[in-house]
C-alpha cells in the first residue's frame, strides 16, 4: 500500500531532550527516498504540531500530563486521516508515549472495517507502567497500559471509548527492563511479553514465528518499534538504553519475518535521539532495518 511519513517531532513523554529531532534524524538518513527506491508510493506529511516542552517535574505522577494529551490527540488525528485514505502510516518519533494516539486511531479504524488488530511491541521496555508506580513519571513509560484502559481519562479514552486495545492484541518482543511494580501488572493483565530470556533459548526466529501466528487476510498488523529495542553497540541514539538487546542479524531477521507476513498496515518509528548518536547512525540503520520491513531481502530468495 501507499505509505504515508508522520513526523511527530516531540520528547514531551521522555526523560532526555533530542527524540523531538527524530523526524528529521530519519529524513536526513533517507528514509523517505530508500522507500521510493523499493517502488513505495511515499508522500511526507509533514510534522504534526503540538506544544513546547516545558520539561517540568512530575505532577501527581505524570510529567508533562496535559502537553501529552494535545499532542496524541493531533496524532490520532492525522493517522485516522491517512488511514481513512487507504494509506499506510508511518509515525516519525518523537518519544513512545505517541504511540497511544497513533494506536488509538489504528484500533479504531480497524473496528469501522471490521478487521482484527495485533500490536508488535518491539521495545527493551514494557511501557505498562501508571502513576502509581512510575519511577519517572515520565508517559513514554506507559501507553501500553493507557492503550489497555489503565492510566487517566484523556489518554485512556482518547478516542472515545475505553479500551482501544486489549492485553491479547499485544505481543512484546526484546524486552530487559521491566520495573518491579511494572513487572505485577504486566503479569496481572497477562501480556505476552517474548523478554531477551526467552529469545536467548528459543532463538529469533521461532519468537516471531509464536508472536505473528494466526495473522489472516483480516489482521491488521501494527508494529510500534522503540529503537532502544536494538542492543546499544549499533544504536547508542536513544536516552533509555539497555544493554542485551537483539544484534543487527537478529533485528533483520524480525524485519524479513515481519514483511514475509504481508500484514503490517501501520508503523511507529519512536526513541531515536539524534543528541546522543555519532554521525546520525542510529538513524541510518533504522532505514536499513524499515527496508527489511518493506522486503528488501539481505537473502538471495527473490
Ligand atoms: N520503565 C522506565 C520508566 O517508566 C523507562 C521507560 C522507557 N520507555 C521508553 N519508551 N523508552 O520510566
Ligand atoms: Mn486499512
Ligand atoms: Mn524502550
Ligand atoms: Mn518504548
Amino acid at each position: 500500500p501507499p505509505v504515508s511519513l508522520i513526523g511527530v517531532p516531540t520528547d514531551i513523554g521522555a526523560g532526555h531532550r533530542g527524540a523531538r529531532m527524530g523526524p528529521d534524524a530519519l529524513r536526513i538518513a533517507g528514509l523517505g527516498e530508500a522507500l521510493l527506491a523499493r517502488g513505495v508510493d511515499v508522500v511526507d506529511t509533514g510534522n504534526v504540531q503540538g506544544p513546547a516542552n516545558p520539561w517540568i517535574e512530575p505532577v501527581h505522577g505524570y510529567r508533562h500530563l496535559d502537553e501529552v494529551v494535545a499532542w496524541n490527540r493531533a496524532l490520532m488525528d492525522a493517522t485516522a486521516a491517512e488511514l481513512a485514505k487507504g494509506r499506510l502510516p508511518i509515525m516519525l518519533g518523537g518519544d513512545h508515549c505517541l504511540a497511544i494516539g497513533s494506536i488509538t486511531a489504528i484500533a479504531r479504524h480497524c473496528r469501522q472495517q471490521g478487521k482484527r488488530l495485533r500490536v508488535l511491541w518491539l521495545d527493551a521496555h514494557s511501557d505498562f507502567n501508571t502513576s502509581a508506580v512510575t519511577p519517572s513519571g515520565n508517559i513514554h513509560g506507559m501507553p501500553v497500559a493507557c492503550l489497555c484502559g489503565i492510566g487517566p481519562d484523556e489518554l485512556t479514552r482518547l478516542g472515545g471509548e475505553a479500551p482501544a486495545i486489549t492485553p491479547a492484541e499485544v505481543r512484546q518482543i526484546g524486552i530487559r527492563s521491566v520495573d518491579p511494580e511494572e513487572k505485577k501488572l504486566i503479569k496481572d493483565h497477562a501480556v505476552d511479553v517474548y523478554d531477551m530470556r526467552y529469545i536467548d533459548e528459543v532463538g529469533m526466529k521461532r519468537t516471531m514465528e509464536t508472536a505473528l501466528e494466526g495473522l489472516d487476510a483480516d489482521t491488521h498488523l501494527h508494529v510500534s518499534f522503540d529503537v532502544d529495542f536494538l542492543d546499544p553497540s549499533i544504536a547508542p541514539g536513544v536516552g533509555t538504553t539497555v544493554p542485551g538487546g537483539p544484534n543487527y542479524r537478529e533485528a533483520q531477521l524480525v524485519m524479513e519475518m515481519i514483511a514475509d507476513t504481508g500484514r503490517m498496515g501501520s508503523l511507529d518509528i519512536v526513541e531515536l535521539n539524534p543528541v546522543l548518536d555519532r554521525r546520525n547512525r542510529t538513524a541510518k540503520l533504522t532505514v536499513d532495518l524499515v527496508e527489511s520491513l518493506f522486503g528488501k531481502s539481505t537473502l538471495m530468495r527473490d
